[in-house]
């Protein structure tokens, strides 16, 4: 197979292909934001010295993600990114965390779920965001491993069995959604043309090997998929 073009300039793209890259700056500079205001709020939860610290680089990093896509998005349609995405922010808020614990699972499950879906993009057809996307996937990495030790700790320590379970699910299912929906047809139209890697579902797949140990060394069980009340590949295997 022959890979499909690749493209710097917005002149010489195909309108779908114009609209789909717009697109996904739009989704991506919100997913950044919405990421920035959950952990910025968080900050109040963090009490170590050494915590404090980390946040405020996490929040700081997220911002700056926040701004290299939406200034990427400036210069590609000469429009400002800061009215749609505020808007967007009003119609669909990041729901915040209400303690520390949460605020970990936050950090390993919603996080982490924008760090698969970004690795899709790293090769992408349209060439300067594949410079960003590279810059800030290796941010990312740094991002979910400390919330991820924070809740196997946590969760080994016996003290949340009670609120464990019910805020996985509710953190799992805000990190699945960072994946789009599974098998559309805007799906297929962006593999086709190089601007995604691989479908939602598979990326979902990967997501879900890849946090399966931590959540049976947590002791918690992944939900029945339809109580994620959320569109999901029928063929994912949520069971441990
Ligand atoms: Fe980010
Ligand atoms: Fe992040």
């Amino acid at each position: 197979m022959t890979s499909p073009p690749t493209y710097t300039d917005r002149a010489q793209m195909p309108p779908r292909y114009r609209d789909t890259v717009e697109q996904l700056m739009r989704s991506q500079a919100y997913r950044e934001l919405a990421a920035a205001r959950l952990f910025g709020h968080g900050l109040q939860f963090a009490e170590e010295h050494r915590y404090i610290k980390f946040m405020t680089w996490h929040i700081r990093e997220e911002i700056d993600h926040y701004f290299a896509v939406a200034n990427m998005y400036e210069r590609f349609t000469g429009q400002s990114l800061q009215d749609w995405v505020q808007a967007r922010l009003r119609e669909r808020p990041i729901p915040f965390a209400g303690s520390w614990f949460e605020l970990a699972m936050a950090q390993f499950l919603y996080d982490r779920g924008g760090f698969w879906q970004l690795q899709e993009y790293a090769e992408c057809s349209f060439l300067p965001y594949r410079d960003i996307i590279g810059k800030i996937i290796e941010e990312e990495r740094g991002h979910q491993g400390l919330g991820e030790r924070i809740v196997i700790e946590a969760c080994q320590s016996g003290r949340y069995e009670a609120e464990k379970q019910p805020l996985f699910e509710r953190w799992l299912r805000l990190g699945l959604l960072s994946f789009g929906r599974p098998y559309t047809e805007s799906n297929a139209y962006a593999i086709s043309v190089g601007l995604k890697r691989r479908d939602s579902a598979e990326v979902m797949r990967d997501f879900i090997a890849d946090i399966r140990p931590t959540v049976v060394a947590c002791g918690l069980r992944f939900p029945h998929p339809a109580a994620l009340q959320m569109e999901l590949p029928p063929d994912l295997e949520l069971t441990p």
